[in-house]
C-alpha cells in the first residue's frame, strides 16, 4: 500500500442547550461522507463536545471504520481526565500513535496548564484564570514524540488539538492567543529528523482555532482545521430568534456554519498530498463580519465557512 485515505474533522463541539450546534445532524453526515470516500480512518481532532456527550461518542465509536481523538481543551472541562480517557475510549492517556498504510500518526495533547510551578492536565476547568501558561506539550511528550519519530520505520504525521505553527502571542488576556508555549521543541523534534531523513515527518494537522489555513514551513504541511460547526464570538450579537438564543445559553455568541466540515486527506509515499475540504455557508447568513468582534484572530486568519481544497507534490531531498 503506498496511499492512505482518511476524513478528519474538528471542534464539533456537541454540547445541548449551550450551543446549536446541532451535532448528531452533523456527525452522521460524517460519517457517511467517510463511508462514501472509503477512507482507511476517521479522526476527531478535539472538542467533539462539551459536558458529558456520550451518546454521541458511542455513535462515533460505532462508526464501520477506526475512529480515533484527539483531546481538546474542553474535552475535560466537565469531566474528569479519568472520567475522559474512559469515555473517549483512549489509548493510554491520550497521546498514542498507530500506523496505517505505511504511515505512522502521532496524536499529541497539549492540554496542560502551568499552576504555580505544577504542569497539570486541563480537568473541570482549572486552566480557566490561566490564559497566560496554558497549552504545553510536556516533556514527556515531547520525549515520547521524539522516540516515536526515532523509531518509525514510516513517514510520520501529527494531530494536536492546538497549533505547532502558529506563533504564540504572549500579550496577557489576549483571546486565542493559545498556541503551544513549548512549541519550538516540538519543531526541533520535526527538523531534527527531517534533516537525519527527509520527508520523515510529513504533516501536521490542528483544531481549536476554527480556521482555514494552510502553511508549508521547512517541507512540513501544517493545517489548520476548521471547525465542523461553528466559531465563538466574544462580543454577543443579535442575529439569531430569540427563541434559539433562549434555549441555547450561548448560541448568541457563535455564528454557525450550515455545512459538517470536514476533510478527506490522502497521501502518498511518493509525496503527493491532496485534500479535499468542502465549500459552505453560515447559518441564517449571519458571518463574523457582522458582529462586533474583529473579523480576524490574532493570527490575522479569517472566520469562512470553507475548508480549502489542495493537491500538491513535496519532493523529499
Ligand atoms: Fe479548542
Amino acid at each position: 500500500m503506498s496511499s492512505v485515505k482518511f476524513l478528519a474533522f474538528a471542534d464539533l463541539h456537541h454540547y445541548p442547550e449551550v450551543f446549536y450546534t446541532f451535532a448528531p445532524e452533523r456527525l452522521a453526515a460524517i460519517r457517511q461522507r467517510a463511508i462514501d470516500e472509503k477512507v482507511d480512518f476517521v479522526i476527531s481532532l478535539g472538542d467533539f463536545g462539551g459536558g458529558k456527550p456520550l451518546d454521541l461518542l458511542a455513535e462515533y465509536a460505532a462508526f464501520p471504520m477506526k475512529t480515533y481523538h484527539v483531546f481538546g481543551n474542553h474535552d475535560t472541562d466537565n469531566m474528569t481526565l479519568t472520567e475522559a480517557i474512559k469515555a473517549f475510549d483512549m489509548p493510554g492517556k491520550g497521546y498514542y500513535f498507530f500506523d496505517c498504510n505505511g504511515f505512522r500518526f502521532i496524536i499529541l495533547d497539549n492540554n496542560y496548564v502551568n499552576i504555580d510551578g505544577s504542569i497539570l492536565h486541563f480537568e473541570l476547568g482549572n486552566y480557566f484564570p490561566h490564559p497566560n501558561t496554558r497549552e504545553i506539550l510536556p516533556a514527556e511528550q515531547v520525549d515520547f514524540l521524539k522516540e516515536t519519530v526515532g523509531a518509525s520505520p514510516y513517514p510520520c504525521i501529527l494531530f494536536s488539538h492546538s497549533s505547532i505553527e502558529r506563533e504564540c502571542d504572549q500579550t496577557p488576556g489576549r483571546p486565542f492567543r493559545s498556541a503551544i508555549i513549548n512549541r519550538q521543541e516540538i519543531i526541533d523534534v520535526i527538523n531534527q529528523a527531517n534533516s537525519r531523513s527527509p520527508g520523515k515527518v510529513r504533516m501536521a494537522i490542528n483544531g481549536h482555532y476554527h480556521r482555514d489555513f494552510l502553511r508549508i514551513l521547512d517541507q512540513v504541511v501544517f493545517l489548520d482545521l476548521n471547525s465542523a460547526s461553528m466559531e465563538w464570538v466574544n462580543n454577543p450579537h443579535d442575529h439569531f430568534d430569540r427563541e434559539l438564543t433562549a434555549k441555547h445559553t450561548y448560541a448568541a455568541n457563535t455564528v454557525i456554519y450550515n455545512e459538517p466540515l470536514c476533510a478527506v486527506i490522502t497521501l502518498d509515499h511518493d509525496g503527493t498530498l491532496q485534500i479535499d475540504g468542502m465549500k459552505g455557508s453560515f447559518y441564517k447568513n449571519v458571518t463574523r463580519e457582522m458582529t462586533d468582534n474583529p473579523p480576524c484572530d490574532r493570527s490575522g486568519r479569517p472566520c469562512t465557512a470553507n475548508i480549502q481544497s489542495v493537491k500538491m507534490k513535496m519532493f523529499y531531498r
